[in-house]
């Protein structure tokens, strides 16, 4: 092997697309990148309608692992928008999935996160989805809510009751938590992969797993998320449970899912 040969990056197979490895693994982990994929296709179509959806948003889609994918189920003539912080990741999305499939955009929002975007520039509140009011059938987005506060989630919450047509759906995968749990995650040793309690109720329904690291985990009660949502215009559907509590009764792999509806009338 040359010396050029071996310098070149790894990269990740996904679907065909190989993706540098340097960028895939911000966006899931590279053991289960595949499967995690498969996992979110099925959960979109199994509880927030994928199959009738036409005009699609992803909030932190990082390289486009679920874009990918779902440029062979969209309809043509339909369209997705992913939106990510990180700038790189952005810019591979672009280069590679929009060239081939040029009615799928990205967007890069340059929000200063010290863990995903730390040179951003600009709070969330500077930002709007670039959609018309009403025009989306669905809007998703995977491990985004377990990282933010109440006043960034308010703002994407808003933004999705703005740009989703009457009677769209948002999934959103999130911890969700109440406080009678924390007891039960300190003595199992916590939950998920990473040992999360979320020990530390800084707000009433809204959890932090440790406040010293920021942004790190977070999660909400759904009465608090609820709340949140019908404030913004939007209403809970569905809770579905995921399996990250380690307590033996769950629906999905990980994080729950929450599915939200903009009212019909
Ligand atoms: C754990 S990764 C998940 C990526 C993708 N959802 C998936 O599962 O394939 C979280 C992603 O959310 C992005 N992110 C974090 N904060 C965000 C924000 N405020 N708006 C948009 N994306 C954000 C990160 O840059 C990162 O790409």
């Amino acid at each position: 092997m040359g010396k050029a040969e071996q310098i070149l990056p790894a990269a990740v197979d996904h679907h065909g697309f190989q993706i540098p490895r340097h960028l895939a693994w911000r966006t899931g982990r590279l053991d289960r990148f595949r499967e995690v994929s498969d996992e979110h296709i099925t959960h979109l179509q199994t509880y927030a309608g994928l199959a009738d959806a036409r005009h699609v948003v992803e909030i932190g889609c990082g390289v486009g692992r679920d874009a990918i994918p779902l440029m062979h189920i969209l309809p043509r003539d339909g369209s997705y928008l992913g939106i990510d912080i990180i700038p790189g990741s952005i810019e591979w999305a672009r280069a590679n999935v929009s060239a081939h499939s040029p009615h799928f955009r990205f967007v890069h929002f340059d929000v200063a996160d010290q863990q995903h975007n730390p040179g951003g520039a600009n709070a969330m509140e500077c930002y709007k989805i670039p959609c018309r009011d009403g025009s989306q059938d669905l809007i998703f987005l995977y491990s985004v809510f377990t990282h933010m506060f109440p006043d960034d989630v308010a703002r994407y919450l808003s933004e999705f009751a703005r740009v989703l047509r009457p009677g769209g759906r948002v999934l959103a995968s999130m911890f969700t938590m109440e406080r009678g749990l924390i007891s039960y995650l300190k003595a199992i040793g916590g939950g998920g992969l990473r040992s999360l309690t979320f020990s530390h109720e800084v707000e009433d329904g809204f959890f932090h797993n440790d406040p010293e690291v920021v942004p790190g985990a977070t999660a909400y009660s759904l009465d608090r998320l609820g709340a949140m949502a019908v404030k913004a215009g939007l209403v809970p559907e569905r809770f579905v449970r995921g399996s990250w509590r380690k307590d033996g009764e769950f629906d999905v792999n990980g994080q729950d899912l929450v599915v939200l509806r903009k009212p019909a009338f």
